[in-house]
């Protein structure tokens, strides 16, 4: 299959790499001329585990090529990927769909021979009759089909879920594009990966459903967290007790500082005004975005208490600023709002992490960032683990406590055993476990 993948962003370029992987012939499409040139120097614009090897090793092979100009690639394609961003419209919260419809425009002026529009993006209900509506009329002899096929890859871990999904949802009713949307993930769906063909709208829906149950799933256990730590419970147990029940299931059941990221706070807001638009709010998600809002800022109080009820003129050394590990990006992360609540409350913060300083840093004004682990925790007076990257999992609990001034240990991520820190000599918080605040 030839295919064309139009945005190079975080979507694009991971599904354009692994289909290329799967042996077919990707271009990948972006108008940032200097995205590109970074591509084609093999210099990825995002950090994702194993994209820079995966890119290189398909460019290799002729498979994966990259282009600022979509024409000849788009003419030459039985599919055309739309993998654009869909940022928060400011002001409403609303999907802003102007880069998929221009996509769609400059598509459609470039079709040649029966070519299936796949939406990739993560677009409201409805977005795929407007991409059809553009195309045709744009280019009324066009023969095509639009089929909504929604990305249900995690930062992280991204080519995994690509390569090994729990399932392939597939939006059409033309037989047509469905055989060329099966003949795209044949690697795939014989490799037992149930593929879903549904209604366009369904699928579109089916993605933001999805978004919102996680996030849903990952609140409830926040809000027990709350009250473990009120009634002298622990959430990591009571996580897993319900989580055991395979209706319930185990995942998405950590206890942290409230979800953060480019999708779960957007999904939800869009899914929450696209009901809202159509007459039948859906008051849970409603909830879930404005307890999650609250959780990221109540965060800070939660160290101010750990810290005796005052950081004023403390150091709050911070580990972890990404949204979560293995990614660079600061999107909504919870570390936004806890810096902000720290300085606030007249603490000065020094942070370190692994990948994202760089992105961190114009987000962070009036912090401090160190060159590791240690030396963030040089001198300072509480020690606050906001993301749970693997290098924070087995620290050296002595040498932190000698190089610090105080002995606060905040565990957003429950990552520590709270014994063991205690006889380490801190004063340990983790999350919903049970020790009142
Ligand atoms: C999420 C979904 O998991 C993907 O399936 C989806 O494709 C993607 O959004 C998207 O719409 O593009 P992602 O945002 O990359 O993926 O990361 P997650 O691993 O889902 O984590 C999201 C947030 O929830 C993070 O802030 C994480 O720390 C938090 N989280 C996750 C918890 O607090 N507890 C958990 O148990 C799980």
């Amino acid at each position: 299959m030839r295919i064309a993948m139009t945005g190079a962003g975080y979507v694009g370029l991971v599904s354009g790499a692994c289909l290329a992987d799967f042996g077919h012939e990707v271009v990948c499409i972006d108008h940032d001329p200097a995205k590109i040139a970074a591509l084609e120097a093999g210099r990825m614009p995002i950090f994702e585990p194993g994209l820079d090897a995966l890119v290189a090793d398909n460019v290799r092979q002729g498979r994966l090529s990259f282009r600022t100009e979509l024409r000849e690639a788009v003419a030459q394609a039985d599919a055309v990927f739309i993998a654009v961003g869909t940022p928060s419209r400011r002001g409403d919260g609303f999907a802003d769909l102007s880069y998929v419809y221009e996509a769609a425009r400059e598509i459609a002026g470039a079709l040649s021979g029966y070519t299936v529009v796949v939406t990739k993006s993560t677009v409201p209900v409805g977005t795929g009759d407007e991409v059809e509506r553009i195309i045709r009329e744009a280019n009324p002899a066009a023969d095509f089909a639009v089929v909504s096929n929604p990305e249900f890859l995690r930062e992280g871990a991204a080519i995994g879920d690509f390569k090994r999904p729990d399932r392939i949802v597939v939006g059409t009713e033309d037989a047509r594009a469905e055989a060329v949307m099966r003949e795209v993930y044949r690697p795939l769906y014989l490799n037992a990966a149930p593929i879903l063909v549904t209604g366009r709208r369904t699928a579109e829906l089916t993605k933001y459903a999805a978004n919102a149950f996680l996030a849903a799933k990952i609140t409830f256990i926040n809000e027990m967290a709350d009250l473990c730590e009120a009634v002298g419970a622990d959430v990591q147990a009571v996580a897993r007790g319900i989580g055991l029940d395979k209706r319930i299931g185990g995942k998405f059941l950590h206890a942290g500082p409230g979800y953060g990221g480019s999708c779960f706070p957007k999904d939800t807001l869009a899914l929450a005004k696209t009901a809202q638009d159509a007459g039948t709010p859906l008051r849970l998600v409603e909830t879930v975005v404005a307890v999650n809002d609250q959780r990221k800022r109540a965060m800070a109080r939660k160290v101010v208490r750990a810290c005796g009820g005052s950081v004023r003129g403390k150091t709050i050394a911070l580990l972890g600023l990404t949204f979560k590990p293995d990614t660079d990006d600061m999107r909504d992360a919870p570390s936004l709002a806890i810096t902000a609540g720290l300085q606030d409350a007249g603490a000065s913060v020094r942070a370190y992490d692994p990948e994202g300083i760089e992105q961190a840093r114009p987000l962070l004004p009036g912090v401090t960032f160190a060159e590791d682990i240690y030396s963030c925790a040089e001198g300072a007076d509480a020690l606050v683990i906001v993301t749970e990257w693997n290098a924070f999992r087995a620290l050296d609990l002595d040498r932190l406590r000698t190089a610090m001034r105080g002995a606060v240990l905040v565990d957003l991520r429950n990552i520590y055993d709270p014994a063991i820190a205690a006889q380490h000599g801190f004063a340990y918080q983790g999350i919903g476990r049970g020790q009142g605040d």
